[in-house]
């Protein structure tokens, strides 16, 4: 058999496709070149407007530590903040609490006068694991940040104890010109909510500690942010526990994402504002998770309550003798240091009952054990 050559109308066709094939593919990698380069810029852009409303001015004087208390009502382990503060010069610290509305700490509800009419005039009522923790946590640093003398924000909850006096805290915060906040890739569980995009990519997006320690540039950062917060708002919401009597509207509601705002806001908008790089990724406040527990995601993962028992000196030795983390997700071992020294991770833990912190108290790491600061109210 003879091979025949082509028609010319179908070489020409041929040749006409091969062109447009050739031209398309050109037309393509241009475009996506411009796709990739508006990209970069537009997320370029979204960290310079979130980072360059810094407009503090150069302060001169003695630097203080705002210490910002996130409580439910009182602050049960006031006794030993008490001994805390009385080693330290005023000059040197701030103290902020925010509690539920129309709290006020005086000398019917603290025993403790550095608490007294520490409440900020402004709060809300804070729903444990929703955006209104946020909106408390951003008040407490809004506040802080109206002092000019304060130069780190430390988060704290109404069950956190100090792991060491006053002037060894203060020495360590102060020489670290870094932020202390605990994040890492999220890849585990399914929190991200695809309808965050494009504002926040999912490649931004972070989980760690609630417990940070800001600089007064990121803690502006936080306070100033109008672009990422409105988007958790809407999107990172706690699932609401299983309900039988909603019947079938449960598989629905058990199929919306399941986020925790207090464990991804910050952490996420540091990485969206590229400011990552120049944070410590951990948290200087220790917790204690039951493994046991946290398996059950959802139900239990609440970190142990320290008894009397186990607060004592071997164990809280064993704390602040921890001089790495390790972060799995990442695979990445974070080994503690300040200001490039090597240090111990941990200066703060969580959660203390009055009976742990009074067993801590009596160890004499906070400050000398003084028993009349300790009487009942
Ligand atoms: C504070 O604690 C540090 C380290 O634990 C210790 O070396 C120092 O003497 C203590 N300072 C005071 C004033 O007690
Ligand atoms: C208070 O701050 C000053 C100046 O930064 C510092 O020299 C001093 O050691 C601090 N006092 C305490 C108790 O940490
Ligand atoms: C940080 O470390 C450097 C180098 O060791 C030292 O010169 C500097 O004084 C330290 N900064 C503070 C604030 O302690
Ligand atoms: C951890 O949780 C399990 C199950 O709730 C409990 O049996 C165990 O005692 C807990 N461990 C600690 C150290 O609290």
């Amino acid at each position: 058999m003879t091979k025949k050559r082509p028609p010319f109308l179908v070489r020409y066709v041929f040749r006409l496709v091969s062109k447009l094939v050739v031209f398309l593919s050109l037309g393509f990698c241009f475009f996506a070149l411009l796709r990739l380069h508006s990209q970069s810029r537009q997320q370029f852009s979204v960290a310079h407007a979130l980072r360059s409303r810094n407009l503090d001015g150069h302060f001169v004087g003695t630097s203080k530590i705002a210490f910002l208390f996130l409580a439910r009502r009182d602050l049960p382990l006031d006794f030993i903040w008490e001994t805390f503060f009385q080693d330290a010069d005023a000059a040197n610290y701030s103290i902020y609490v925010h509690s539920e509305p129309g709290f006020v700490f005086d000398e019917s509800t603290t025993r403790s006068p550095f608490f007294y009419g520490r409440q900020l005039r402004k709060s809300v009522k804070v729903m444990w694991g929703e955006s209104s923790m946020i909106d408390a946590e951003r008040l407490l640093l809004g506040a802080g940040l109206e002092d000019p003398a304060n130069k780190r924000f430390i988060l704290l909850s109404d069950s956190c104890v100090p792991l060491y006096n006053f002037s060894y805290i203060y020495n360590y915060v102060m020489s670290s010109p870094r932020s202390f906040v605990d994040s890492f890739h999220d890849t585990k569980e399914d929190r991200y909510n695809p309808k965050m995009s494009p504002v926040i990519p999912k490649d931004k997006w972070r989980k760690g500690s609630q417990w940070i320690t800001l600089v007064r540039q990121d803690a502006r950062v936080v306070v100033d942010d109008d672009m990422i917060f409105p988007v958790f708002k809407r999107f990172c919401k706690r699932r609401p526990p299983m309900d039988t009597r909603k019947g079938k509207q449960n598989l629905k509601l058990q199929k919306q994402h399941n986020c925790i705002p207090d464990e991804h806001y910050v952490q996420t908008l540091l990485s969206m504002s590229e400011l990552e790089g120049e944070i410590e990724r951990r948290t200087l406040t220790y917790t204690f998770w039951n493994q046991s527990t946290r398996s059950m995601e959802g139900q239990a993962w609440h970190p142990v309550t320290f008894t009397y028992a186990n607060a004592g000196p071997q164990q809280i030795n064993k704390i602040k003798e921890i001089n790495h983390v390790y972060h799995e997700t990442d695979y990445r071992t974070e080994w503690c240091h300040t200001n490039s020294t090597f240090a111990p991770c941990f200066l703060f833990a969580r959660k203390f009952s009055q009976d742990a912190a009074m067993h801590l108290l009596t160890q004499g790491v906070v400050g000398s054990f003084d028993a009349s600061a300790i009487l009942p109210l």
